[in-house]
C-alpha cells in the first residue's frame, strides 16, 4: 500500500468519481487491487465514496504529498543534501522509521507520511496525525559536533519552520520554548528532535516537525488548544508538497552550517520570534509549578525565568503563557 497509495490518491485528487475499471487501466492494476487499496484507505480514515454503479469519489482536502513534486519544489542547495526522500502513506511515526534505519549516510534522510499511528509528541506525548490533512516530515543528519554542542538545535529548527513559512503564517505566529509554534495560545505545530548516535565528536540528529495545515475541525483527542493553518489562510490554497520544499530549503542547509554558525544564528533571531519575552508564564518543572516573567534564553540556550528575587535558568520543563483569569 506505501508505495501504491501515491498513485491512486493522483487519480482521485480532483474530486471526480472514477469508476474501478477506469482506474484499474489508468494505474495498470487489476480490479482486486483498486478494490483493495480503496478498502485500506477508507480503513486509514479517507472519505472516500463508492457508489452503486462502482464509481469512486474522493473529496481531497488538498493535493496528495508526491515525492516528485517535492524534490521539483527544492532549491538546488537543498535537493544537494538530501541522501533519500521517502513519502510514505501511514507509518508508525516517521521519527521512529528513521531511527529504524541505518545511519552510515552523509547526507540528509528525509521521511514523510500522510498519517502516523503512533506519531510521537515531547515528553512522552502522543501527536495526533490524521491522513492526508497535515505534515508529519522527519530528517535524520549526521551533524559534527559531539552531543554538548547540539544545544540550541532544537531552538533553531523551530526557527527554520516560521522562517521558512513566514508569508503564509498568520500575524501573532511566534515560538514558545523550546520549539513550539503557536498562534495566539493556540499550537499551530511542534517539532520533537532525538539523538540516536552520538561519539565524541559526531551526533546523528532526527529533526521531526508536525505541522497543522487543513486539520479537520472535528479532530478530537488533542490535549491542548491547537490551530491549524487552513484557520487563517481561507481562500488561500494549501500546497502540502510547497509547504515541505520551503521547509527543506531553509532546514537542510541550516543542519549543514549548524557546526560553524548555528548557535550564532539562533541567539540573534530567537528574541524575534520569542512569544514568552516579557511576558507572564510557568514553568512545570517536575512535579513544581513555578511562576514568573520570560526572559529569554542564556547562553546554552535554556529557558530564563525573571522573578522577584531574580532570574534562574531551567534546562527542560514545560513553558505555557499565563492568560489573565489564571493565578
Ligand atoms: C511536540 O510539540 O510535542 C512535538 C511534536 C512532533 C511531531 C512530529 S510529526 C513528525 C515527527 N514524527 C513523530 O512521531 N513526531 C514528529
Amino acid at each position: 500500500m506505501n508505495s501504491d497509495f501515491s498513485s491512486i490518491l493522483a487519480q482521485l485528487a480532483d474530486g471526480v468519481p472514477i469508476s474501478v475499471d477506469a482506474l484499474a487501466q489508468r494505474l495498470s492494476w487489476n480490479r482486486s487491487a483498486v478494490l483493495a487499496a480503496v478498502s485500506s484507505l477508507q480503513t486509514a480514515g479517507l472519505q472516500l465514496q463508492m457508489d452503486c454503479a462502482g464509481a469512486v469519489t474522493w473529496h481531497a482536502p488538498t493535493y496528495p504529498l508526491s515525492r516528485t513534486h517535492i524534490m521539483a519544489g527544492l532549491a538546488p542547495e537543498a535537493a544537494g543534501l538530501i541522501d533519500a526522500l521517502e513519502v510514505h502513506f501511514t507509518l508508525d511515526s516517521t521519527n521512529q522509521y528513521l531511527l529504524r534505519q541505518p545511519s552510515e549516510k552523509p547526507g540528509a534522510q528525509v521521511c514523510l507520511a500522510e498519517s502516523q499511528t503512533a506519531g510521537r509528541g515531547r515528553r512522552g506525548k502522543q501527536w495526533i496525525s490524521p491522513p492526508c490533512c497535515n505534515l508529519y516530515l522527519s530528517v535524520r543528519q549526521s551533524v559534527p559536533v559531539p552531543a554538548s554542542g547540539l544545544n540550541g538545535l532544537s531552538l533553531g529548527a523551530g526557527l527554520m519552520v516560521i522562517e521558512a513559512l513566514t508569508s503564509l503564517l498568520p500575524p501573532g505566529t511566534g515560538l514558545k520554548w523550546p520549539n513550539d509554534l503557536y498562534v495566539h495560545n493556540r499550537k499551530l505545530g511542534g517539532i520533537l528532535v532525538e539523538i540516536p548516535r552520538a561519539t565524541r565528536n559526531a551526533c546523528d540528529v532526527i529533526v521531526g516537525i508536525g505541522l497543522n495545515v487543513l486539520m479537520p475541525d472535528e479532530t478530537a483527542n488533542i490535549d491542548q488548544p491547537w490551530t491549524s493553518l487552513n484557520q487563517h489562510l481561507a481562500g488561500t490554497s494549501l500546497d502540502r508538497n510547497n509547504l515541505a520544499a520551503r521547509i527543506l530549503d531553509r532546514l537542510l542547509p541550516f543542519l549543514q552550517d549548524y557546526p560553524a554558525h548555528g548557535q550564532g544564528y539562533i541567539a540573534g533571531r530567537w528574541p524575534d520570534f520569542d512569544l514568552t519575552l516579557g511576558q507572564p508564564v510557568s514553568v512545570l518543572a517536575g512535579d513544581r509549578v513555578i511562576h514568573g516573567i520570560g526572559a529569554g534564553v542564556d547562553a546554552q540556550f535554556h529557558f530564563r525565568l525573571a522573578q522577584a528575587n531574580g532570574t534562574r535558568s531551567y534546562a527542560s520543563g514545560e513553558v505555557s503563557l499565563r492568560t489573565h483569569n489564571q493565578p
